[in-house]
Order: C-alpha cells, then structure tokens, then sequence
C-alpha cells in the first residue's frame, strides 16, 4: 500500500500541487484543511480530510486513520494587510495550529515535517541579498508568527527527536504546467494572477503601491519561484530528514529580482496585451527588496530552479487562468 503523506494546507495553492507531486511520487496525499481560504476542486490526487488545525481531535484522528509516514505543513493565514489589522488571528491559527500539529505529531510518532516559512521573516533586506543567516527583523505578525514557529521546530526537534526543514519561500507564482489545478486566492493579493486578470477583457485595472522606492523604477523588487520548483524543493527536502536529525532552515529564491513593473511588462509581452494599472502611495509595511541566494539548498539538498524565468511562470500562470479557476 502506498504511504501517506499528511499535507496540511493540501486544498490551497501550494499545498495542492504538493499533493500533486507526491502522487506522482507514489505516495497517498491526505490533504488536512478547513477550507477557509482552499478549494475542494484542488482535492484531486488523494483523500480530503475536512478538519481544522485549531482542533487537536481532528488532527489526532486523522494521524489515527491515515497513519502518515511525514507531514509537509502549508496551512495557515498569509496575508500581510490583514496580519497588520488582526494580529491575533496569525498568532493563533498560524502558531496555536502548528503547536497543535507538533503534538500530534509526536503523540503518533511521526517525525518528519517540511514546513511553508517565509521571506517575511526577515522584514527588508537593505539591497542585499539575503541568505539563511540574514538578520531577522519581521515587519508585521505573519512574519512573526513563522518565524516563532521556526523557534519550535527547534525546540520540538531537540526535546522530540523532530527533523524538519523550515523552507522559506519569496514569491510563488505559476500553475501545474499541465493546468489540472492552480492559483485561485479570494482575495487575490499577488501581483502575476492580478495582472493576468488585469490584462483580461474588462478587467480592473491593477494598483501599483508606490513609484518612489529606492529601485531602478521606483517599485518594489520581489524573488519569484515557480511553485513546481517549490515543490521540488520540498520533496529533495522530504528524502534528505529521512537522513538526518535536528531542524534545518533554507531559504528558497533564484537570486534574481523583478521589479513590478517588469513584471507587468512581461506580462504585457507573454499574454500580448497591455496591462491596465494605476499607481498609488507605498503601502504599509512592504519591504523595498527581497531576493535571496539558495546556495545552501543547491548544497545540501542538491535543488535547483528549473522553471522559474518570468515568462514561463506567466504563461503556465496564464493557461490555468483561463480554465477560469475553482467554483467550490
Ligand atoms: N504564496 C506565496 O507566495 C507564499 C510565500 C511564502 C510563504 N507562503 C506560505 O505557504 C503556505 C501556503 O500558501 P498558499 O499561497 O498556498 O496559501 P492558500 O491560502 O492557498 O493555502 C492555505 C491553505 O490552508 C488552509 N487553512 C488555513 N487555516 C487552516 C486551519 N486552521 N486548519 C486547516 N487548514 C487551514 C486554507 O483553507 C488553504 O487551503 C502558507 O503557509 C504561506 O504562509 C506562501
């Protein structure tokens, strides 16, 4: 009988095509989510279990029935405007549920964990690149929140024997190039789905949040991965703490910058239209630049990027666009 993974976050976007690639693996993904802000018609390559990471009886149970051999941990809140207006809300979902799945976790003896962390971490980066041992200084409570549950990793892998990798994602943009499944956030907050929606017929045009940066043209500058190359990520991840102990941190970014507008550039370029948008004062709490090397992961995990040119992130992103996303 395949093994089963459990994957919590496994009917959002990331986790659904970590589902995705672990069936392919041979695995049985469980997809442990409540639905909040996931999709049951991204459910598509194992079992949903309906549960919530606030209620240890459902987690239990589903340890109990499913038995997972490893557990890659994506579910959570992740949005930074509502992080700065309610600050409780990720303290309790994003650390009490990943508290909740550690106890679980050791209760059934399961001790492998890939867990979703963030450059959010570590707020702006000066202009540099960032590497794992950058200084820490997150801006809002989501960055926060990860960054104590990166904390109890360590706690939980000393105490525990827990190995884990905390993988620390900049911005992840793309679809299943098969377009099976994809990026369907209500609201949509991230910048290539709202261009691409943008671009569309009718479509309202896209808010840029401040021109007066300290970057080439005046807007923020993001690191953008393809979530297959995420994905991959986290299974070289998976296989390298069946080697190991303790809990590891990567940071995982190509080293390379685009800036908003060269993102609606090359938007504009691949969908062949132009991008309609409007420009508006900085927001709150957004970082000037945030790109990071991924020379540690390229070391000891043997990742690499493969897919992760803008062009290509567009055009996947584009082909799921167009199937016109989940309805439930
Ligand atoms: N998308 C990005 O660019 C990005 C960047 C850095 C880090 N991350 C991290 O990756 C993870 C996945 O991001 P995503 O973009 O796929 O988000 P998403 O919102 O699409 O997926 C999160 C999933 O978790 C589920 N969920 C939320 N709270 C839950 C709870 N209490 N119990 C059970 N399920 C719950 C939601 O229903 C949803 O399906 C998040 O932890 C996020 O912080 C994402």
């Amino acid at each position: 009988m395949a093994e089963h993974i459990l994957v919590t976050g496994g009917a959002g976007y990331i986790g659904s095509h970590a589902c995705a690639a672990l069936a392919q693996r041979g695995f049985t993904p469980v997809a442990f989510d409540n639905l909040s802000t996931g999709w049951r018609d991204a459910v598509q390559f194992g079992p949903l279990v309906h549960g919530d990471l606030l209620d240890p009886s459902a987690i239990a149970a589903a340890f109990d029935r499913f038995k997972p051999v490893a557990v890659m941990h994506f579910a959570g809140l992740s949005l930074v405007g509502q992080a700065a207006v309610d600050p409780g809300a990720y303290w309790r979902v994003n650390v009490m549920g990943a508290l909740n799945l550690l106890q679980a976790m050791v209760a059934a003896g399961c001790d492998r964990l890939v867990f979703s962390s963030t450059c959010a971490i570590f707020g702006d980066a000066n202009g540099d690149n960032l590497h794992e041992g950058s200084k820490q200084n997150p801006l809002n409570a989501y960055g926060a929140s990860k960054r104590a549950i990166e904390d109890m990793l360590d706690h939980f892998a000393q105490a525990h024997g827990l190995r884990a990798a905390a993988l620390r994602y900049f911005n992840v943009a793309g679809a299943d190039p098969q377009a099976r499944i994809g990026e369907c956030h209500r609201p949509e907050t991230h910048l290539i789905p709202l261009a691409i929606a943008a671009a569309a017929q009718g479509g309202d045009p896209l808010t840029v949040f401040g021109t007066d940066y300290p970057t080439p043209d005046g807007t923020c500058i993001r690191d953008y991965l393809h979530v297959s190359d995420l994905i991959d990520a986290h299974l070289l991840a998976l296989d390298h703490l069946a080697q190991v102990q303790g809990a590891q941190r990567f940071n995982l970014g190509t080293g390379q910058g685009a800036s908003v507008m060269q993102v609606l550039q090359a938007t504009a370029q691949v969908l062949g239209r132009p991008v309609p948008h409007e420009f508006a004062p900085r927001r709150a709490g957004d970082a000037v630049r945030l790109v990071s090397g991924s020379d540690r992961a390229a070391r000891i995990l043997g990742w690499q990027a493969a897919r992760s040119t803008l062009p290509q992130m567009i055009e996947d992103a584009a082909r799921w666009h167009q199937t016109g996303g989940y309805q439930n």
